[in-house]
């Protein structure tokens, strides 16, 4: 068996293994605050909304605080940006790296002891840039990206830019153990995942991909598709980089005022690395993510993400679309 540390050890950048050190062992408090569940007696909704407009719940306010100060005893963390706040907060002065996180990915699922996560993105310090400023950075920059699923086991699944790998907690030891190198996903599959409810908000080319996975073998595709909605992104990807699959959360027209529901810096670029560097791929459906120069620390965007043949042929129904009207 191999430990994350042992792990870490052997990569070339010492410091960004202390970092990741530091990041899983919060998770791995986080996990046990998690596993309590009603007994924690921190269920239930803090009563205040974060700055998406979404309500918080007590753990998302927990979580963001434990992370926090974890990363302020990391002397190699500069600064730190988190969904649960609207700016980003100083560090330590002189450390290289910039933490930005999801402190608990589904927390809608919290309640109902169904899984939930927590997503993180390091960068480099950008030293003369405003603190938000820092963090807007294209996903192809990250030096390290994962998240820690806390679903029936605790896995964290990691990539340092160089293959994805995921770490399985044992509870017994509380030891993270490398439980697979250079995870990679099937180009083909038979499963999608996207919330069917927004349907009628979709644009044309999504209504067109689905309607044809629900035709099956009788219809375009000439195969039968599975569906499955964890409501929680960190496990939707974690089942995509286990058996491969598709997660859509489109752009719809629901509210204008969005592009999509999920966040860019802390929830779609770090999927989008670890599924990168898995062999998937990740899109807006006209874009990669990765490439995407981001405006602002909690901008939304579409995200398609997954096996390589169903992320190229949803790419494919929007340029046939947009050529269309064009
Ligand atoms: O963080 C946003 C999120 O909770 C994701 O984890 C998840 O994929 C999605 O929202 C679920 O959205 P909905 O509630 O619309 O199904
Ligand atoms: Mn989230």
């Amino acid at each position: 068996m191999t430990s994350l540390n042992q792990w870490l050890n052997q990569q070339p950048n010492q410091d960004l293994g202390a970092l990741i050190d530091s990041l899983a062992q919060v998770c791995t408090e986080i996990c046990t605050l998690v596993r309590r569940g009603p007994l924690a007696e921190f269920q239930g909704a803090a009563g205040n909304t974060n700055v998406q407009g979404e309500d918080q719940q007590k753990l998302d306010v927990i979580t963001n605080d434990m992370l926090i100060a974890a990363l302020k005893q990391t002397p190699s963390c500069r600064a730190i940006a988190s969904e649960e706040m609207d700016h980003a907060i100083e560090a330590n002065p002189n450390g290289q790296f910039l933490v930005v996180f999801d402190p608990l990915d589904g927390s809608s699922n919290i309640d109902i002891n169904m899984p939930t996560g927590t997503i993180f993105s390091v960068l480099a310090d950008l030293p003369d840039a405003s603190l938000d400023d820092k963090f807007l950075q294209a996903g192809t920059k990250q030096l390290a990206a994962g998240y820690v699923l806390y679903g029936t086991a605790t896995i964290l699944a990691l990539t340092l830019g160089s293959g994805t790998h995921f770490f399985c907690l044992d509870p017994a030891t509380g030891v993270f153990e490398l439980t697979e190198s250079n995870v990679s996903i099937a180009a083909q599959t038979q499963e999608f995942a996207i919330n069917a409810s927004n349907q009628r908000f979709w644009e044309a080319p999504m209504q067109q991909y689905i309607a044809q996975c629900l035709a099956g073998a009788e219809g375009a595709r000439g195969k039968n598709f599975n569906m499955r909605w964890v409501a929680a992104m960190v496990g939707d990807v974690h089942r995509i980089l286990c058996r491969g699959g598709v997660f859509n959360y489109p752009f719809d027209h629901k509210d204008p005022s969005k592009a999509g529901k999920l966040r860019l810096l802390y929830e779609a670029n770090p999927m989008g690395l670890l599924i990168e560097q898995a062999g998937g791929k990740c899109t807006t459906a006209r874009q990669r993510i990765l490439e995407i120069e981001p405006s602002s620390l909690h901008q939304r965007v579409p995200v398609v993400l997954g096996s390589l043949e169903e992320v190229n042929l949803i790419g494919e129904l929007h340029r046939q679309f947009d050529a269309k009207k064009a």
